[in-house]
């Protein structure tokens, strides 16, 4: 991946959107649930894609992001566990007629619930939704909890995707973010993953973490070159600690600089790309042959808040504490505190807290920015037959604004659309944002560094 000189690095160091929506959860507001049911009503039969949150985990890593609850008192997991198959109960009235495809369990951390528990969980789930016989059946797993007996467990309850949290390798790093773990426990997971049969195997490593340097991440990625998963998550790590109280305890005098942050994750992206990964979207890798990078080489990829997936076809169905729905144009999330999430479902027999109804301009200019996002190129003509307009004129703006970017080396235009060189890969979130009419308003502080 091409580098950048420092003083044009400079002008990207800004804060902004990792674009899993557009508009991003800071747009959604005061919502009636009767348009959700009404627009359920009305769209087509699309197959559904299920994400379920279990926001417990047993202890605090100091970086992390998630909506997430730290607590030994595992009992709170049966009292969650009533209130989410409730929701099921409730919001399963409203897709009858639609098969689900994709179901994923995240977190927090799933297996925080005992195998009974996940064994109710998704005999209720079947009960409830048609599940395809080839749907994907994916769960986030903390390697630290997870044992070869719980996994064959996994296995036969449907799961067929595994993503597993490591971060790092770097024992220096693991104790400054509170996330000690063993390596060959991993290596021993993947192996029997994979004779158990599941049929994708997925880590998670985050940059931009204490101490370190494009050199020890380098060792981390070897090691994960040797497991060979079938993808893999590079996460720039997103230090916001007046938002995530935690990460006050990370010694800010620790991070690598943007300019470290850009080399670690050139480094990682040539060493990967060197043995059979494709660079997948601005934080994914995945094998040649696997489905996302097929989808990515068919311009089928789709992003959501799950991230880059192949399931660009579904509707899809947020359950849990804060999960977030996009369904046939809305966006809607549930309480994001786990009491106010308990409330609602007492009261009002759901969860739903605040949500959006998207704009026609909205639609189109989450098109362009998946376009970018996903394929690193536009095409003009692809936008003007979808939504009728003439692109140039419609975005006569942006185009200018673009045209920076263009003389800083980030991308191309012509006139029939624009191509994001490999140096604009890394801030193609700051090129996504010029195309977001309501960044200007919206608080930038609000999102992390896109370097
Ligand atoms: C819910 S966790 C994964 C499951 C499990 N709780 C675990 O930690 O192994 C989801 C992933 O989000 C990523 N993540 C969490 N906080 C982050 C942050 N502040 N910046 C970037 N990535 C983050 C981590 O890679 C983590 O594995
Ligand atoms: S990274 Fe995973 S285990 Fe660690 S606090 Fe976050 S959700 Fe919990």
């Amino acid at each position: 991946m091409a580098a950048m000189a420092a003083p044009a690095l400079r002008k990207y160091h800004l804060n902004g959107p990792r674009y899993t929506s557009y508009p991003t959860a800071l747009q959604l507001d005061d919502f009636n649930p009767e348009l959700l049911k009404q627009r359920c009503q009305q769209a087509d039969a699309k197959p559904l894609s299920l994400y379920l949150h279990v926001p417990f985990c047993h202890s605090l890593c100091y970086y992390c992001g998630c909506n997430k609850q730290i607590t030994r008192q595992t009992h709170k997991a049966q009292v969650y566990l009533d209130y989410l198959m409730r929701e099921i109960t409730q919001r399963y009235q409203l897709f009858t007629e639609r098969s689900v495809t994709q179901i994923h369990f995240g977190g927090g951390t799933p297996t925080y619930l005992s195998d009974e528990q996940l064994t109710r969980l998704m005999a209720h789930v079947r009960q409830c939704f048609e599940v395809t016989d080839d749907a994907e059946v994916s769960i986030e797993i903390d390697p630290r909890q997870m044992t070869l007996p719980r996994l064959k467990h996994l296995f036969e309850l449907g799961f067929n995707r595994l993503s597993i949290g490591v971060q790092d390798f770097d024992k220096k790093v693991q104790k400054a973010v509170n996330r000690v773990q063993d390596e060959e426990h991993i290596v021993e997971l993947v192996r029997f993953a994979r004779e158990l049969g599941f049929a994708s195997v997925s880590l998670d490593l985050i940059y931009g973490l204490p101490h370190q340097s494009a050199a020890s991440f380098a060792d981390s990625v070897n090691k994960v070159l040797k497991i060979r998963p079938d993808r893999l998550s590079v996460f720039n790590y997103a230090h916001m600690p007046e938002k995530f109280a935690a990460q006050r305890r990370i010694d800010e005098q620790t991070l690598p600089d943007s300019a470290e942050r850009m080399a670690i994750f050139s480094l990682a992206s040539e060493l990967l790309c060197a043995q059979g990964y494709v660079c997948i979207g601005m934080d994914h890798f995945a094998l040649e042959d696997d489905e996302l990078a097929r989808a990515q080489r068919h311009g089928s990829l789709h992003r959501n808040f799950q991230g880059y997936t192949t399931q660009g076809d579904c509707d899809l169905l947020g359950l849990g504490v804060s999960a977030i729905s996009q369904i046939n144009g809305l966006i809607v999330q549930n309480e994001k505190v786990l009491k106010h999430y308990y409330q609602a479902m007492d009261k009002k027999g759901e969860a739903l807290a605040k949500g959006y109804a998207l704009t026609e301009d909205d639609r189109l200019r989450a098109e362009v920015i998946k376009q970018l996002i996903c394929h690193f190129h536009l095409s003009y003509a692809h936008i003007e037959k979808a939504f009728h307009i003439q692109f140039e004129a419609y975005f006569a703006k942006e185009i200018e604004r673009l045209k920076a970017m263009m003389a800083d080396g980030l991308l191309s235009m012509s006139s029939t659309g624009i191509q994001v060189t490999d140096a604009g890969r890394s801030l193609i979130r700051a090129i996504c944002m010029q195309f977001d009419r309501y960044l200007p308003q919206s608080r930038q502080q609000a999102f992390s560094r896109i370097i």
